[in-house]
């Protein structure tokens, strides 16, 4: 089965084809980080401009790179949110016109359904299983006893995990999307400053990160006004080792209680070295650990032709024309 993937919800504009679920024929990806990093984050108005003059090229590339003729495609999965308004309507509209074109069933795929879904591509998904979701605009712990079943038991309650990361960027000088950079020098750096560690209460799964990412705020302003210097490795080093901490005892624990083996961690955070490297270190002889490679960490259309595929297969429910972006899609269970 040849899936086309379409991808738009943010700043990445993209089209994958992938086969059975699990070969990826093409999955072209254009970013627009360049664009938007003079203005220290994505502009949405920007952001749907640059899809509208992309969306053809990228389809077209992803063809030839495939070596596919449109009429050989069987699904077209296309991201109805949730996202940025304008910059999802693109993806919609090219996959309603592609579908409508060469009469294929269309299906509307959910963004994070995606994200989790990237892991199906280089692993068997096994269930139950527990997915750890962290992206620039959210933070999720989601118990899944089946394909599709998705039982949200945590969240971030402020700010998403990707976000914290790309504010202490800013605040320490470094280019948007902050996350890679502040990966990178925490490697560089030690943990020599004091930041808190926020669990919660006892029992809650959900996440907190805009106190520890006030908290670097202060320190950093403090320091200005003490006309100190600031050791960004260091800093960074301290921040990464509190928020992955939390992120990662809190997996472990609900892994736990939920009797399940495997851990799928997704999103755009999940190309974090940090993140990876705590996992390894404190999971890897208990669970089975699912990380996607870099290249499907981050938004792509192979993961939402992915997901398409394994939704199809649970529930061949297609979409008719009238199919609309939805920029607040809740993720439901089939
Ligand atoms: O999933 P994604 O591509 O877009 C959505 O938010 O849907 O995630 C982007 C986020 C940004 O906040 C970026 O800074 C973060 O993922 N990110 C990272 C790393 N790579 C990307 N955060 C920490 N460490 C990384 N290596």
């Amino acid at each position: 089965m040849l899936v086309l993937g379409i991808e738009s919800s943010c700043d990445e504009t993209s089209v994958a084809i992938v086969k059975d679920g699990k070969e990826v024929l093409a999955n072209v990806i254009n970013s627009q980080i360049k664009i938007h990093e003079r203005f220290g984050g994505v502009v949405p108005e920007i952001a749907s401009r640059n899809h509208v003059y992309q969306i053809s090229l990228v389809f077209e590339e992803a063809f030839k790179i495939a070596q596919i003729q449109p009429e050989e495609i069987d699904l077209v999965a296309v991201t109805q949110g949730p996202g940025l308004v304008g910059s999802l309507l693109v993806g919609v509209n090219a996959a309603k016109t592609f579908a409508l074109m060469y009469d294929k069933p269309l299906l509307a795929v959910h963004h994070l359904a995606g994200h989790i879904y990237a892991n199906a591509i280089e692993h068997d998904m096994k269930f139950p299983c527990i997915a750890l979701l962290v992206s620039g605009g959210n933070t999720e712990l989601i118990y899944m006893k089946d394909h599709f079943d998705f039982e949200i038991i945590g969240q971030t309650l402020d700010d998403a995990v990707g976000e914290a990361y790309d504010k202490v960027a800013r605040v320490v000088g470094l280019p948007y999307p902050g996350g890679p950079h502040v990966d990178r020098l925490a490697h560089l750096g030690k943990e020599t400053y004091v930041l808190p560690r926020v669990y919660l209460e006892e029992n809650s799964y959900n996440f907190s990160f805009s106190g520890l990412k006030s908290a670097v705020i202060n320190l950093v302003h403090n320091a200005e006004q003490r006309k100190e210097s600031i050791r960004v490795e260091d800093l960074c080093a301290t921040f990464q080792n509190s928020v992955t901490e939390v992120l990662v005892h809190k997996t472990l624990k609900l892994a736990k209680e939920k009797n399940c083996d495997t851990i799928i961690v997704a999103g755009g955070v999940s190309a974090n070295q940090g993140l990876k490297e705590r996992f390894m270190q404190e999971a890897k002889d208990r669970f089975t650990i699912y990380i996607p490679s870099i290249k499907y960490c981050t938004d792509n259309a192979a993961m939402i032709a992915v997901c398409g595929y394994y939704q199809y297969k649970k529930n061949p429910k297609t979409e008719d024309f009238t199919l609309n972006a939805d920029p607040s899609l809740p993720l439901k269970s089939l």
